[in-house]
């Protein structure tokens, strides 16, 4: 009653997370959850890949490993594979000892690690991000004191990228201004540049003095294949400019719980480099002291054999398969059922999300009467989906797009009274 937290106020959910916490109330067996960007199987079970428990195995069984604690920039192993990962085998960056490298809390960490760094020791402090962005990258650079405008990016009309729109917002961006990119698999809506716009975008870019900041969280999960899904990264990393590059093994590992990243700056020389990997430490010391063991350990097991690496390409490459399958399903039920309008951006859009053009009173609709949940844009999770849910899904698109179109006044009315 007379708590000293008695004036704190209820938060709001957070509009993902929160579409699972309704989910969950959900008593109805028919439900069904594409909000979350976690992948599923055919039976809708969470995946832990074979390579990721053989890895496992190895590390349990070897009595020599302890569990003290990792330095401050993680793992030293971890960081270097890691930015093999993204810059390539032969990566000259690498070569020369121009990238410094964390590990971190998976990419969310490595972005809020990326951001603090910025903040002290970059003279520019507005960060151009992507219209619409992954929800949280706003929050993530306005706490690490960044001022957070936003670039044109997705075309609603044309349900792709606004090129144009992109190129005169970035080319409008004050000198210097650091520029938010995806890497691929645009979240949440599932648009990448093609390779000639992204070199158009590096063109515009490297000209203004721009600083790119890379969002990597779905590498190999868009296309299948690694190295195809680090073009862009690799394309602004061999005109010899700086970069932030933040990776996550959260979906293309399925290491979602172990919070495994890396942040890689690279920088113009190896002096540099080593300057900033030091001021690294300064910046997460604070903040977490130091990152774990167990989860970077798994992955740095499978990046150093090659063996487990091929094993896991492979079942990298199925999961990717399958959401791409999802998608042909989806496209092809609407088809059968002579869904009004134009669906062929399911089977263009990339990675694990389609955004689907539903507006937010179809997909109230979509959860009421058919117990669908997702995001009040009417982005789904593709890999939420199964050859069983598919038909009810789009049973459920296709009554929503056949209603009635209600007026702004009406939508306000029923938001008011609850109908
Ligand atoms: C675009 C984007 N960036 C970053 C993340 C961060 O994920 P995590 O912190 O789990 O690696 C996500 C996760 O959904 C994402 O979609």
């Amino acid at each position: 009653m007379d708590s000293v937290f008695a004036a704190v106020v209820q938060a709001p959910e957070d509009p993902i997370l929160g579409v699972t916490v309704a989910y969950n109330k959900d008593p109805n067996p028919i439900k069904l959850n594409l909000g979350v960007g976690a992948y599923r199987t055919e039976e809708g079970k969470p995946l832990v890949l074979n390579v990721v428990r053989k890895a496992e195995q190895l590390l349990v069984n070897d009595r020599s490993r302890v569990k003290e604690y990792l330095p401050i920039l993680g793992l030293a192993e971890f960081n270097k594979l890691s930015a093999k990962l993204i810059l390539g085998d032969d990566s000259p960056a690498i070569q020369e000892n121009r990238v410094a490298t964390a590990q971190c809390l998976s990419g969310t960490g490595s972005l809020r690690v990326g951001a603090e760094f910025l903040a002290k020791h970059y003279h520019q402090r507005t960060i151009y991000i992507p219209l619409p962005s992954w929800g949280n990258h706003l929050k993530v650079f306005t706490m690490a004191g960044l001022s957070v405008n936003a670039y044109r990016y997705y075309d609603p009309a044309t349900r792709g990228l606004n090129i144009q729109g992109l190129l005169e917002d970035l080319g409008a961006a004050p000198s210097g201004a650091i520029v938010l990119l995806h890497a691929c698999a645009h979240n949440p809506t599932g648009v990448d540049p093609a390779p000639e716009q992204w070199e158009q975008i590096r063109q515009l870019i490297r000209s203004k003095a721009l600083l790119p900041f890379f969002d990597c969280a779905y590498q190999g999960f868009a296309s299948g294949s690694l190295d195809a899904d680090a073009l862009a990264v690799r394309m602004f990393v061999a005109d010899g400019g700086e970069c932030l590059i933040a990776q996550s093994y959260a979906k293309n590992m399925g290491l979602y719980g172990e919070r495994v990243g890396a942040l890689s700056i690279v920088c113009k020389g190896a002096d540099v480099a080593s300057r900033v990997e030091s001021q690294l430490k300064l910046v997460i010391r604070p903040m977490y002291s130091n990152p774990p063991i167990h989860g970077a350990s798994i992955a740095a097991t499978i990046l150093k054999n090659s063996d487990m690496y091929n094993e896991w390409k492979i079942e990298l490459k199925a999961m990717a398969d399958r959401i791409i399958s999802m998608r042909k399903q989806l496209y092809d039920a609407l088809s059968a059922r002579g869904t009004a309008g134009d669906w062929s951006h399911i089977i263009k859009q990339i990675g694990m999300f389609t955004f689907t053009g539903l507006n937010s009173d179809q997909v109230a609709f979509m959860t009421k009467e058919y117990h669908i949940y997702m995001t009040s844009d009417g982005r789904i999770s593709m890999a939420g989906l199964s050859s069983k849910t598919v038909p009810h899904l789009a049973d459920a698109i296709h009554a929503a797009v056949t209603l009635p179109v209600r007026s702004k006044f009406e939508i306000y009315v029923a938001s008011i009274f609850g109908f």
